[in-house]
Formats: structure tokens, sequence, C-alpha cells
């Protein structure tokens, strides 16, 4: 589990705004200057951290329940829908959106049990199906488990869903209004029944059959409040998760709790079975990616079942990431990156763990080692990341060696099916241009060439769409590469709009990927879309992630700021034209830049965002980035954090041409991963110093989703909802032209 990731698949945003709003700015001579809701400042908060004393005024906004919070937030919502209903072109950017999102469209299938399975979407549904077909060419598909029919706005979705070893039992997770927090069901696949048990208290389930088709090994956390059930309101921190063994039939509070490392309240845990199901592997980390992974051999307890904790076997003693591959017997086939920053494939004899007697039977090369697939018994599939683009190879298990290389398009593999002993491998490929194609390799069949098993039609003729990808300077001289989208007949004279947006941390990559809102952005609006890789992602392995975490994390903003710098030199765009968006991470990301260098952009929308870097930590499972920013109680880190934390560097720009660019900042009510109250500080603080100025005639509002999360899992209305209102900002605020 990354924990801050935010796949931007279709562009990951939120929708309409519940409240019916009245206007309520000023008109001053030409411009508008807006009038903010009062917002009461308590001086008496003070902090501080090793002798600096840092006031926190808006920390009564951190209680969400409070009446002066939900005023707050009632307020704010007012004055931003009054802006943005009166956008021009609102009509015609919904219309355009539901008509171009309205498109058939399915993911890969799976084989379990006899059967295939895979994920379809009509075209507007807000969720998409589970579908079941009985063979993979012939059959009709059928209806296996519609989210849709679970609430009436479409906000219950599936989180997750593994299926029993002989696929006759499936379970699978729910969640609500976007929160982390999921409920695990479990149905019996050839009745069609639920059980009666509903297990609580779950984020990110990693369900791990045992393979006699009993039950199944999750993680979860204590109950958070043995009256309430969880809502994803909530700003607690969540700790102390432990791993238990769940035979299905019974209740939650028989499960029997079989690991849990008791000093370590921070630890996640995750777990896996192995492809032979005699293994449990157990993945732990306080630090994503600096993991320490322990085994145990499942042979005896498989025959007495699961009644106590049970002993695990450490498998390395340095941190790293590990990714299990397969295993025969006792040799363990292992993506690592330790001693590798690109990451290898190596092969551990469990009877002799310790390191010296590894072997590597992928080595490290320049290009990073994403994932390897087994499959036919004894092949397997490799893809690596070449310059932010997905390769892929067919290999020998047991020795890497290489046997045949698949040229691909500029794309990444978005998705894979195939297991060990299965003789298909299915793969799908998502570009800049096309929604995404499934290709099958049959092992049955001589010839190994990948065939087109489902083809994805959009409404959309990218025939004029221009991908470019370029390589950039940096401040310090690193090239960063970047994607460019754009129309065929662009005149690049700096008069169009460009919309730039990236991520940089965790390790976590840029993907490329189809985006109806980025084409829409191309062709509508007719903009520039820019996506680089900046630091502090995975894109070039693990030095490129440390490169902008803990005290490089301000290469991050350099090189988002250099990326800007470039699209106006190069004449994509100007900076009263120049858009910047991120979320999460990247939410910080566009605030931290807009504070350093307002003069740059005219228009920011900072999503989800981490704001306040002093105090992140506190909530729910802010403690995970601490490996990724520093926490504020150590002062090396303090130090650092109080140089470019969003909340405590907004200043009136000292040259006085200059003002903040139009922002919009958006969280939602039920985001527990990076909880609004970061956004609700921000905006006040951003209202209360650069709002209050004359100069500042740009808007700088907050848009408060309701029933909508951290962004997986929102409902199709929304999502376009959000994009109307988005797009409707832009375009107001920075004088673009909707195109037909
Ligand atoms: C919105 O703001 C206006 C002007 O301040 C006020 O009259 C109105 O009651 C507000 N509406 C809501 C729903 O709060
Ligand atoms: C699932 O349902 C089938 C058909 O009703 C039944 O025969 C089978 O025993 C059920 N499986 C379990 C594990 O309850
Ligand atoms: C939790 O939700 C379930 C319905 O999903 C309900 O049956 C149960 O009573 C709730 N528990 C509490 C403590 O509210
Ligand atoms: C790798 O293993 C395969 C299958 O056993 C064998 O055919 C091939 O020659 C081996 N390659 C090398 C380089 O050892
Ligand atoms: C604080 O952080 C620095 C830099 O990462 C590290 O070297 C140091 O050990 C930390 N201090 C404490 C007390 O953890
Ligand atoms: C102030 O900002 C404007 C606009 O970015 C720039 O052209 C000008 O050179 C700046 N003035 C100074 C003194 O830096
Ligand atoms: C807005 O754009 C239109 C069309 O490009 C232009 O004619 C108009 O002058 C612009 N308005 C402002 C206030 O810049």
């Amino acid at each position: 589990m990354i924990a801050m990731t935010m796949l931007r698949d279709n562009m990951a945003v939120f929708g309409g705004l519940a409240l019916p709003l009245i206007a309520s700015f000023l008109v001053v001579g030409v411009t508008c200057s807006y009038k903010y809701p009062e917002v009461r400042r308590d001086a008496a908060v003070i902090d501080e951290y090793h002798g600096t004393k840092i006031a926190d005024p808006y920390r009564w906004l951190e209680d969400p329940d409070s009446e002066e919070t939900k005023a707050f937030i009632t307020a704010q919502n007012n004055l931003t829908l009054t802006y943005l209903e009166d956008a021009p072109y609102r009509k015609e950017l919904r219309s355009k959106l539901t008509e171009l999102w309205d498109y058939p469209r399915r993911g890969i299938p799976k084989k379990r049990g006899e059967k295939y399975y895979f994920f379809a979407n009509s075209g507007l549904q807000n969720q998409w199906v589970f579908m079941v077909q009985d063979s993979v060419e012939a059959g009709e598909p059928r209806v296996f488990l519609d989210p849709n029919t679970l609430s009436s706005d479409g906000t219950v979705s599936i989180k997750t869903s593994s299926f029993s070893k002989d696929g006759s039992l499936f379970a699978y997770g729910l969640s609500q209004s976007g929160s982390d927090w999921v409920t695990v069901h479990i149905k019996n696949v050839t009745s069609g029944e639920n059980f009666p048990e509903i297990l609580r208290h779950i984020k990110w389930p990693s369900i791990s059959w045992t393979h006699d088709n009993v039950g199944f090994f999750y993680s979860r956390y204590p109950s958070q409040d043995d009256n309430k059930n969880e809502t994803g309101r909530e700003t607690g921190s969540t700790e102390h998760e432990k791993i238990y063994y769940h035979k299905v039939g019974t209740a939650q509070d028989k499960d029997v709790l079989v690991v849990e490392f008791i000093d370590k309240p921070k630890l996640s845990l995750s777990t896996e079975i192995s492809d032979d199901g005699d293994y449990l592997i157990v993945l732990t980390y306080e630090v994503i990616n600096e993991e320490f992974v322990y085994f145990a051999s499942l042979k005896d307890s498989l025959k007495t079942g699961f009644q106590e904790k049970i002993q695990l076997q450490p498998l390395n003693t340095e941190p790293a990431s590990f990714s299990y591959v397969t295993n025969d017997e006792s040799l363990f086939y292992f993506i690592t990156d330790l001693d590798a920053p690109s990451n290898k494939l190596v092969r551990v004899d469990l009877n002799k763990p310790e390191k010296k007697y590894w072997s590597t039977v992928i080595p490290e090369a320049n290009e990073v080692l994403e994932w390897a697939d087994p499959i036919n018994n004894n092949f397997m599939f490799t893809s690596y990341t070449k310059d932010v683009k997905s390769t892929l190879e067919l290999r020998h298990l047991q020795n890497g060696s290489l046997i045949l290389e698949y040229p691909l398009e500029i794309g990444s593999i978005s998705s894979t099916s195939g297991k060990r002993k299965d003789t298909e491998f299915f793969f799908k490929l998502s570009t800049y241009k096309n929604p995404g194609i499934i290709y099958r390799i049959d092992f049955t069949k001589d010839d190994l060439k990948p065939k087109i098993f489902h083809e994805t039609t959009s409404k959309i003729d990218s025939s004029s769409l221009v991908v470019e990808q370029i390589f950039y300077k940096s401040k310090d001289g690193t090239k960063v590469p970047m994607y460019i989208l754009y129309r065929k007949d662009l005149v690049r004279d700096g008069s169009a709009p460009a919309y730039l947006y990236s991520y940089g941390g965790f390790s976590s990559s840029i993907e490329v990927g189809y985006s109806t809102s980025y084409l829409v952005f191309v062709n509508n609006l007719r903009g520039v879309v820019a996506i680089p890789s900046i630091r502090g992602g995975g894109e070039y392995g693990k030095d490129w992630w440390d490169d902008g975490r803990l005290l490089n994390k301000q290469n991050c903003f350099d090189d988002f700021a250099s990326a800007a710098e470039y699209l106006i030199e190069n004449k994509y765009t100007s900076p009263s034209k120049l858009i910047i968006n991120g979320a999460s991470n990247g939410g910080l990301l566009v605030a931290a830049t807009v504070n350093q260098r307002p003069e740059l952009f005219g228009a920011a929308v900072p999503e989800v965002g981490v704001m306040d870097m002093l105090r992140f930590q506190k909530f729910t499972v802010g403690y995970y980035w601490c490996g990724e920013y520093g926490c504020s109680e150590n002062k090396t880190h303090f130090d650092n954090l109080i140089t470019y934390s969003p909340l405590h560097n907004i200043r009136l720009p000292k040259n006085e041409t200059v003002q903040y660019p139009a922002m919009l900042v958006k969280t939602a009510d039920h985001d527990d991963r990076v909880v609004p109250l970061h956004s609700f500080k921000y905006v006040s603080e951003l209202q209360h110093t650069i709002g209050s100025s004359e100069r500042q005639t740009n808007p700088l509002l907050i848009r408060i989703e309701s029933k909508a999360g951290h962004g997986s899992g929102t409902p199709t209305t929304k999502l376009i909802e959000d994009i109307v209102d988005e797009y409707g900002f832009y375009i107001r605020a920075l004088n673009i032209t909707f195109y037909e």
C-alpha cells in the first residue's frame, strides 16, 4: 500500500457542492476583491519546536465536528459556488464531458476457478460492475456484483476482491463515501448468497486465502470506538494493525489473532500466500519501501487449522523493498532494491535466508524492473520503466534469461493477469491516445505474439493529438522527462492555456494513461497538457526517489517550477495562462511551489494536499509519511519542513506587481488519508494574509466536497461535476474560450 498515491484515471476529483449559494463579493473599481468569510484567529495557540515559537491560529479547524467548523465549511462553499456558478460555458462543459465519458469499457479478465471475471462500465455508470463469463471467448457476460445497487447515489465502491483458491468463495471490500475504511463481505459463488458476517476496522485489506478454501488471513486495526462504526470522518491516529485468520461462516469476533508486533504500533502489515499454498509471507514497514519480510510454513497448521499465533521467521536484516514473485518449495523469488536502486530479481532459499546465500536471477539494469509475473510453470513476463514507458519481456523463470522482447507503443501496462500454472497471460496497455487495449498471449500456440483480445473505442478522435516527450533541465541541472500533449494546429506563441500536473513522492511513478478530461482540455480549451516526472517519484529507481524526499524535498518544487519555465520559454504558454494541479503529495507540491514562485502561474489547484508539515503525523495514518518528509519532532527535519510547509510560508510577494494565482483548494469531508483540516487551515491563512491585500484580485477559494474522500471510488456523476467546476474555474479566472 502506498499511503498517498492517487491514480489519475480520468482525473481523480470530486463532485458537485451540496449547498445553494448566494453572491458575496464586492466590486472594487474594475477588478473584484472577494469578501472572504470571517475566520476566527486564535492567538493563544502557540507551539514551541526546538526553541522556535510557531503560532497555529486555526487549530480549532482541526475538529471536523464542531459547530464552528461546520459554519466555516458552509460559508466557504457558499462563496466558492457563487464564483463557479458564474463561470461561462458550464452547460457546454457538462454536456461535452457527459457525451465523451459515455463509451463502454472494460478491465482485464482474471480466471478464477473455471470462470473469467472482469470489471466493466457501460459508459456513465457511477461504479464499475464486476462481471462473470463462463469461458474466455464464448458465453454472454453476466453481472456478478454490481456496486451501483448498493447505494442510491453511487458512493459505495468495491475496494478489493479476492477469490478462494478453487474459486468457490469470494471476499470483497466495500468503502463508503470514498473513505479508506473498508468492510469485507463474503459471497458463496455457487449459491450467490452472502455469508452473515461482515469484517470491520480494515484499511487496504490484503485478503490471503489458505488453499484449503476454509478462510483467509487479513490485517485490521483495533476497533476505534466499540459503540460506533468507522465513518471516514475520524481524524485520530490509527495504530496497532494486526493479522487475523478468518474462517468463513463465523463471526469476526471469533477470528484468531495470528501475528502482532506489540512494541511497534506504527507498523503496516500485509500478507500473501505463496503460489503453492505452503507459506505465509508477511510484509511489514514503518517507512514505505523500507520493508522487513517474514515467512512461516503453513504445512502443519493447514492440517490442524489456525488456533494460535504463528511463529514467523525473518527474511532480511536490512530494510528494502520486496515483492514476492513465486517459489519452488523453499526457493523464493523476490524483486528487491536491496543493493540495487533500480531493482533486481533474486532467489532466496528460506532454509538459508542470509543475504550472502542469495543468488541474482536478473541483475540490476539501467532501467527500473517494475514487476515479474510467473506464467506457464517455468516462464515469466517482466516489465521495466524506461524513460516513463513500459517494456515487456518473456524470460526463463529459473535463470532470468531473455526469450522475447515485445515492442510496445508509448504507454504504461496498467494491469496484467495470469498465474504460474496458467497457459495464458493478459495485459492492458494504456496510452495518451487510447483508453486501453487488452492483449492476450496464449502458450498453447506456437506463436507467442500478443493478440488483441479487447479494444476500447472512445468517442474522441485523437488523430490530431501530438504526444511529445522532452527532457528539460531543472535548477541544479538534473534532466527531467516531461510529456506534452497538444493539438497539431497549436500555435506556439504563448497564448494557449497550459495545464501542468505532477506528483513527485513516495517513489510513485507517473503512468501514461488515457484521460477524457486531458483531451477536453486539449481539444475544447485548445490547451497544452504537460506532465513531468519530477524527483520523488520512482521513474528512475530509488535514487530518483531519494533525491526528492526528506532533506531533498525542495528538489521537487524546483523541478516543478523548472517545468513551468520550460513551457513559458518555449512559448507553449505564458504565466497568466499557466495552471498547476496536483493531488495529495501533489497538493503539497502545488501549494509549496505557489508560495515560492507566485509569478509563474495564472491558476493553481491543490487537491487533498498535505499543507501543515508540522502536524501531519498526528492524524489517521499520517505517521507513515515521516519517512518521506521527516517529522517536526526531529530538529533537523523541523528546520527543513519549516522552509516549505505550505501553511507556514504564505507571504505577500515582495515584488509589488506580483499577486498569487487564482486558487481553488479542493478537499472532501470523508478524506481520511489527508484529512481536510490541512486544506481548511491553509485556505484560511491564504485568505487572511494574501486575500486581504488590495493587490490580490485573483480569487482564493476552497471547494469542500461532501460524501467523497481522497479520490478512489468517486462515482462518475461526481467526477464529471468536479471537472465542470474545475475547468469552469480556469475558464473564468484565466479568460479561456471553450470550443465545441
Ligand atoms: C450564502 O452567503 C450569503 C451572503 O453572505 C448569505 O446571505 C446566505 O445565507 C448564504 N447561504 C448559505 C446557504 O449559507
Ligand atoms: C455454497 O452454496 C452451495 C449451493 O447452495 C452449497 O452446496 C455449498 O455448501 C455452499 N458453500 C459453503 C462453503 O457454504
Ligand atoms: C454498524 O453497521 C451495521 C450495518 O452495516 C449495523 O448493523 C451495526 O449495528 C452498526 N454498529 C454500530 C455500533 O453502529
Ligand atoms: C536458462 O534456462 C533454460 C531452461 O532451463 C535453458 O534452456 C537456458 O539455456 C538457460 N539459459 C542460460 C543462459 O543458462
Ligand atoms: C533526525 O534526523 C536526522 C536526519 O535524517 C538523523 O540523522 C537523526 O538521527 C535524527 N535524530 C533523531 C533524534 O532521531
Ligand atoms: C516584478 O515582477 C515582474 C513580473 O514577474 C517582473 O517583470 C519584474 O522584473 C519584477 N521586478 C523585480 C524588481 O524583481
Ligand atoms: C478575454 O478573451 C477574449 C477572447 O480571447 C478577448 O477578446 C478579451 O479581451 C479577453 N478579456 C480580458 C478581460 O482579458
